[in-house]
């Protein structure tokens, strides 16, 4: 479970890790997880696919024929909209049809995993947003991958998320983190990040200086989501090779312009006015992780009152909570982007 910021390269991860599955010869799904909807829905289009894949193996055929009986109680316990991906088998009364997600994503699971391993393939289940599942999915899916995982059946899971979802997972089932690992992505390293600029330049046959390099650099500190927007900033406002120091200072304007209109505006309008004022707050007592307690002092008000408040901002992947009573904000660089268009004092 890959576990970052936002813009550090887990979902452009998470797809290579689908392209390295399929030259395995998996089967993948990839779903990005719902910020208010159930799992299920999601699941449910791709788990008629990968059986009805399974299905033309011949050993496979009665197994996956079994799991799309199975999917077709899920569906109508889970009350799934079908809309027009039904399956004309017939429901297969006592599987998957407790309305229990635990039990029934774990009969799904195990028939796939069981479809997959007559056929000799392999399915591989990638969830991005992890954080956005609700906690009684989020059991679920471990509970599933954990008895295919007993089974020994050929299922893989790869989830990527916010920091917080190492910390979701744990309060799901505490086993998760036995049956997870959860690498942290994070900023490039300056030589990567120098690399990440120099190479599509001279890939084009051009050039760029040190000088250029080392500033985009500063300015990005690293994250790849806005090494992408200096690059293309800079490569626009250059008009010949090399391109200078000069001319990443001249694209600073646009690519800053551009950040906040867009990355940062949007997670900042998805806020209440009093979330709004939470996180200004933060952004006031400087550089992160900040104290709970200090931003309630500085709103003037207990920790406790704020609590609703605090957790409301997490849940909606703006802030999450690094090491107890602390907090810090989900995108690089956001502190700086509430000083530049807020027009706050920075430091208190
Ligand atoms: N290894 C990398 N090197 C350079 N740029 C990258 C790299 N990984 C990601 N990016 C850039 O960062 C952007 C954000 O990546 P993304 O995977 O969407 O981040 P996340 O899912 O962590 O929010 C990508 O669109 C791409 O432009
Ligand atoms: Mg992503």
């Amino acid at each position: 479970m890959l576990l970052g910021l936002r813009g550090v390269g887990k979902t452009v991860l998470l797809n290579r890790i689908q392209e390295m599955a399929e030259d395995e010869d998996h089967l993948t799904s990839f779903i990005e997880a719902p910020e208010s909807n159930r799992i299920v829905d999601l699941l449910y289009p791709r788990l008629v696919q990968v059986l009805r894949k399974l299905s033309t193996t011949e050993r496979a055929r009665a197994s996956a024929h079994s799991g799309m009986r199975a999917l077709r109680s899920f569906a109508s316990a889970f009350k799934i909209e079908i809309g027009d991906i039904s399956l004309s088998v017939d429901p297969e009364s006592g599987t998957a049809d407790s309305g229990n997600l635990e039990f029934d994503l774990s009969d799904l699971f195990l028939k796939i995993g069981e479809a997959a391993k007559s056929a000799g393939r392999a399915w591989t289940l990638l969830i991005d947003e992890v954080q956005y599942l609700s906690s009684d999915d989020l059991s679920a899916l471990i509970v599933a991958l954990h008895r295919a995982n007993q089974k020994a059946l050929p299922i893989l899971f790869f989830g990527a998320g916010l920091p917080q979802a190492a910390a979701l997972s744990g309060e799901a089932k505490s086993y998760a983190e036995r049956l997870f690992t959860y690498p942290t992505v994070g900023a490039l390293n300056a030589a990567d990040a120098q690399a990440a600029i120099r190479g599509p330049v001279e890939e084009e046959g051009e050039t760029i200086t040190d000088d250029a390099i080392r500033n985009i650099v500063v300015k990005t500190q690293g994250y790849p989501y806005f090494l992408q927007e200096w690059g293309y900033q800079v490569w626009n406002t250059a008009d010949a090779s090399p391109i200078s120091g000069d001319d990443v200072d001249a694209a600073s304007v646009g690519a800053i312009r551009r950040l906040d209109e867009g990355f940062f505006r949007v997670r900042f309008d998805r806020l209440t006015p009093k979330e709004r004022d939470y996180v200004i707050c933060m952004a006031e007592l400087g550089s992160g992780p900040y104290r709970s307690g200090d931003v309630a002092e500085r709103m003037g008000e207990k920790v406790t009152s704020l609590g609703p408040t605090r957790s409301s901002i997490i849940r909606k992947g703006m802030i999450y909570s690094p090491s107890h009573g602390d907090i810090d904000f989900t995108v690089p660089l956001f502190a700086d982007y509430l000083h530049r268009t807020r027009e706050i004092d920075r430091g208190a």
